[in-house]
């Protein structure tokens, strides 16, 4: 199959939907915990989350924060600037897909798809009890991307909590050990097997390739 352009803009709308969601191969699947001022909890899932840089370090994920239905996670941090990143694992992809149904503001994803809230001393933003590797993060910068309507939000990583066995000594987080799964499209979850690790790549030590 090969699409251009032209095709692309001519495919039925949910099937455009479906395959442009998908062509960028894996995504990181995760769910962003947030908080009202009254202190009511939210929780949905996100596949946007990306890497930044390391010092300071930061995370951003694309959000589409304004139309006809509301947005909570965006409001939530906009009102109290905290937010956790969750990894989804392999044991409860279906309890984090459901966290993406337009609930109302008022109604808890994380008590209607069975998923815990967890707090951290000081720290505003419910964490995923179920979730293995968290994130807290204070929200840093929010970038319109024109295109779209959509916006990249920046957050600077103000707690990290990660299991010490998927954790080296260099730092690697093991993702298989942990347990993280991968998202491709808008529905479908995967298990992530970790094949090798390679040592930095210089152009004067290549290895045998065969
Ligand atoms: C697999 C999957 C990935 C998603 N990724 C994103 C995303 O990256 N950005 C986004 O704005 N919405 C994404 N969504 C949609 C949100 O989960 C959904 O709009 C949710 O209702 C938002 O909840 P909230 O109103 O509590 O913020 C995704 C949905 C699914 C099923």
């Amino acid at each position: 199959m090969h699409y251009t352009k032209k095709d692309i803009e001519e495919l039925e709308r949910v099937k455009r939907l479906n395959i442009i969601n998908s062509i960028s191969g894996i995504k990181p699947a995760n769910l962003i915990g947030s908080v009202d001022n009254k202190g009511n909890a939210n929780v949905a899932i996100f596949s946007s989350v990306v890497h930044l840089g390391s010092s300071p370090a930061l995370l951003g994920f694309v959000i589409r924060p304004t139309g006809e239905v509301p947005r909570n996670t965006y409001d939530n941090i906009m009102a109290t600037d905290k937010y956790t990143i969750n990894h989804v694992t392999d044991g409860f992809t279906k309890k984090a897909h459901y966290t993406s149904a337009k609930f109302d503001k008022d109604v808890s994803e994380f008590e209607k798809c069975g998923l815990t809230p967890e707090y951290l001393e000081g720290f505003k933003a419910p964490f995923v009890k179920e979730s293995k590797i968290k994130i807290g993060l204070t929200f840093k910068e929010g970038i319109p991307i024109k295109l779209n309507g959509t916006m990249l939000m920046i957050g600077e990583i103000e707690h990290l909590i990660v299991p010490d066995e998927a954790l080296a000594k260099n730092g690697y987080i093991n993702l298989s050990t942990a347990s993280t799964a991968g998202i491709s499209g808008l529905n479908s979850y995967y298990q992530l097997n970790k094949i090798d690790d390679y040592p930095y790549a210089r152009p004067h030590e290549l290895p045998e390739f065969n």
